[in-house]
């Protein structure tokens, strides 16, 4: 068992967060008042929005008006999605540090989310990771349904791997591993890890859990193990996807930090304005706060 010293925590809460807020679009000075508020807590990385298409994902539609209004701080990278080389270019001309692609493991979930198939996702890329290289921007990319889909079920570990391969291959820098409908446990974390591990570093590996079924500490204490030290979250368990019913947010980032905190393991993030931000963002959106964490810190 050999922990990580330090873990890189990737926030979520502005993009995987809020894409499937129910309701009127939130105001973009709630973006971009969350996205200030994470930077000032000490995240480095911070995915604040996603250029697809405001007809698939309304809530995403003020990309540009988000990226233009944050109060860039020094050594914070801004991420952004981008699906294909349309959302590219805009991210691009809206000034991001950083892009993901994103795939699955699963041909429905693929064909519900991005509306093509793997093969095809795969060759979408393509051209976003060439025009990425030639703009100096690093790409990130995204697998879902590693752990299970809502339409096909299980999802065999050596699937994951040849996404992941595929992804790596093409030149993203990171793999992060999505879990999409929280449906895990962490054995089975733990054998996807290793079948994706035998074709990608493991330091270019993250993982991205959703607790819908409350499994997701238990599933990072798994991968720690196994060497992770990138780990997605969402302050306040914010979100949900669009694409797939019934799943609830990333895992909180309050939840994360303070087991990370128990291990011993640094990230450089202040836990008090992490909750205090969770408070923040739970209120602005009448939405009741989804860190265990957040609630028993926040009450006292
Ligand atoms: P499509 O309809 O197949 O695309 O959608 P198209 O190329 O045929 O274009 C159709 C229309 O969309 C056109 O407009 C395009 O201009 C426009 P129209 O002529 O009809 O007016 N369009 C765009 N507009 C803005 N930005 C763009 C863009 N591209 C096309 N980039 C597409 C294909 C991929 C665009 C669509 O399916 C889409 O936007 N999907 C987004 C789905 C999404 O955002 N899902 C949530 C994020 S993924 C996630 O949450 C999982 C993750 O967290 C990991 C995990 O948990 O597993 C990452
Ligand atoms: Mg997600």
């Amino acid at each position: 068992m050999a922990f990580p010293q330090h873990v890189r925590l990737v926030e979520m809460s502005p993009r995987d967060g809020l894409q499937n807020e129910p309701g009127a679009v939130i105001a973009t000075d709630i973006k971009t008042g969350l996205i200030d508020r994470l930077a000032d807590c000490g995240l480095t990385h911070i995915e604040s929005a996603s250029f697809v298409s405001p007809k698939w994902v309304p809530q995403m539609g003020d990309a540009a008006e988000v990226m233009a209004g944050i109060r860039r701080k020094a050594g914070v990278r801004y991420s952004v999605l981008t699906p294909n080389l349309k959302g590219f270019e805009n991210a691009l001309a809206a000034g991001a540090d950083e892009v993901a692609v994103f795939g699955a493991a699963s041909e429905s979930f693929s064909q519900k989310n991005i509306n093509c198939s793997v093969a095809e996702s795969l060759e979408r890329f393509a051209p976003v990771m060439a025009a990425a290289q030639q703009a100096g921007i690093p790409v990130r990319g995204y697998v879902s349904t590693v752990l299970g889909c809502p339409y096909e079920g299980e999802i065999a570990p050596e699937k994951v791997a040849t996404v992941a391969k595929a992804l790596f291959d093409m030149g993203c820098y990171e793999i992060s591993l999505g879990d999409t409908i929280g449906v895990g446990t962490p054995l089975k974390a733990k054998r996807m890890l290793e079948a994706v591990a035998r074709y990608v570093p493991m330091a270019c590996l993250a993982a991205h859990f959703h607790d819908t079924y409350g499994q997701a500490l238990a599933n990072l204490y798994a991968v720690l193990e196994e060497g992770v030290a990138v780990i997605d979250a969402s302050v306040a368990g914010l979100g949900g996807c669009p694409y797939a019913k019934g799943a609830s947010g990333n895992v909180a980032t309050e939840d994360v930090l303070y087991l990370l905190q128990g291990l011993g393991i640094n990230t450089g993030v202040n836990l008090d304005k992490l909750v205090a931000t969770g408070g923040w963002i739970s209120a602005q959106l009448h939405r009741h706060n989804g860190s265990k964490v957040g609630q028993a810190l926040g009450a006292q």
